[in-house]
């Protein structure tokens, strides 16, 4: 059975100059900012909170609860930090946003600012998205010719400020605090935490860093209600609710950004949504959430016969058929990431398509720590000699052993986000890896 198809953060892709002011209007914007306005701040944090956002950046943390750490800063500022870099290979979802909907976005910035008290939103948004920026600073500019924000919100008492950023197209800039860093003009490169950015992030002071997809949610979130919005998921009871951005790409028939209930499958990405795999060829594996998160198998089936088990109700199926959630995709020892797969058919060589995610890495690693720094390059060196038929079998074990001393050894995730799919391809691919060594032939290009 097809997927149903939901029309809820896309509602205003496709109309007439969706990115204008004129046309937000006429679907109905800004109509939650001015409940906002009526609502005592607590309440809108509970309503965010019943929503079970899981955060759409990749880590999946609880907005709400995060909200609930930005503590009163009396004297200074407090301020929002929207992460809107979207530079992981596989990832193109936020774009859609700010260029099809720019006003929705701006209108979920405005309404947390009155949640959390902050008179100053930073929107730090990937340089090569041109296009975003430039629609982002329209709809900022607009909202703030017709008193949405600046001095005053809609007459009310509150000065509210959103300030676009442009990033200068570097992936690291993407983790909240070094995207902090970049944004004060410093070198984009991560702080130890903690201080998390509630705490201490920019300029000094708390900070409440949200990826731009939670926060364009926001809007809906007060229209709907919180529990409201969660229950358009499929696992509201999972504490994952509402709907979301999916992108899928690689070798599907329709590659693009879709809309669901949180909680589709694989199966129903690729196949319903994506169009099938191209060729009618078969899918090999799934990076199921940007290019950071393990990789998944269709043969492989979900072992979880106690009934305690966050997965028990999916016990010997696919892996394919597990709904997509943060802790289903934890429990099978992957990761949700961006929701955002990169599907791999049959002809794929696992060597190639690892030997591209390592350069990847090795070429965005800020080189801050050593063991992400020299490892995210040797792992890509290494997988290269396999790639063209020249590894040895103790590369094998080397690949294996650089990728394990990344794991755990760094500042921040960057590291881990190389070292878990390099692992997660050695894992169910091992036997690619040794035929280029038995065979010495140069793996297949990828196409
Ligand atoms: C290397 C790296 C790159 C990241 N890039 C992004 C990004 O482009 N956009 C994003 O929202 N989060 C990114 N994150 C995650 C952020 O650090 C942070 O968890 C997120 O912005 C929090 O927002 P959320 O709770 O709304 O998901 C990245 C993390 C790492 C380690």
């Amino acid at each position: 059975m097809a997927v149903e198809r939901v029309r809820i953060l896309t509602k205003n892709y496709g109309t007439p100059e969706s990115w204008t002011l004129a046309a937000y209007l006429k679907s109905g914007g800004y109509q939650s900012l001015r409940r906002a306005l009526e609502m005592e701040p607590a309440k809108i944090l509970e309503e965010v909170k019943a929503a079970n956002l899981r955060g759409r950046g990749g880590a999946g943390f609880p907005m709400g609860m995060k909200w609930s750490f930005l503590k009163p800063n009396p004297g200074k500022p407090n301020y929002i930090a929207v992460n809107a870099d979207e530079g992981e290979p596989g990832t193109f979802k936020d774009r859609t946003l700010m260029e099809l909907d720019p006003h929705r976005c701006v209108e979920g910035f405005l309404i947390a600012a009155l949640a959390l008290n902050v008179h100053t939103v930073f929107c730090y948004i990937r340089g090569e998205l041109v296009l975003s920026i430039r629609r982002m600073q329209q709809a900022v500019r607009e909202a703030r010719e017709a008193g949405y924000l600046g001095s005053r919100v809609l007459g009310k008492d509150f000065p509210l400020d959103v300030v676009i950023h442009a990033g200068a197209g570097a992936y690291i800039c993407g983790e909240e605090t070094a995207l902090l860093n970049s944004l004060e003009g410093a070198r984009g490169e991560p702080r130890l935490k903690p201080p998390f950015p509630a705490v201490v992030g920019a300029f000094g002071a708390p900070t409440i860093v949200n990826n731009l997809e939670s926060l364009a949610a926001v809007p809906t979130i007060l229209e709907l209600g919180g529990e409201n919005f969660s229950k358009l998921g499929r696992l509201h009871h999972l504490k994952d609710g509402g709907v979301r951005l999916y992108g899928v790409s690689g070798h599907v028939n329709k590659p693009g950004v879709y809309e669901g209930p949180v909680g589709l499958t694989l199966r129903e990405l690729i196949e319903d949504l994506g169009g099938g795999v191209r060729g009618g060829r078969k899918v090999k594996c799934v990076v199921p959430g940007g290019s950071s998160t393990p990789v998944l198998r269709e043969e492989d089936l979900v072992h979880a016969p106690d009934p305690k088990s966050v997965l028990h109700a999916w016990h010997g199926k696919s892996h394919f058929d597990v709904p997509m959630g943060v802790d289903t995709f934890r429990a099978l020892g992957t990761m949700l990431g961006t929701c955002c797969a990169i599907v791999m058919d049959d002809q794929t060589s696992m060597v190639r398509a690892a030997e591209n995610l390592m350069m990847f890495y090795a070429h965005e690693s800020c080189g801050q720590c050593t063991p992400c720094r020299e490892g995210c390059a040797w792992m890509a060196r290494l997988c290269r000699k396999f790639a063209r038929g020249e590894a040895t079998e103790r590369d094998l074990d080397t690949l294996t052993d650089v990728a394990n001393n990344i794991m755990g050894n760094t500042i921040c995730a960057l590291g881990d986000g190389a070292a878990m799919p390099m692992l997660g391809i050695l894992k169910l691919f091992r036997n690619e890896f040794e035929e280029a060594v038995r065979t010495k032939k140069p793996a297949p290009e990828l196409r």
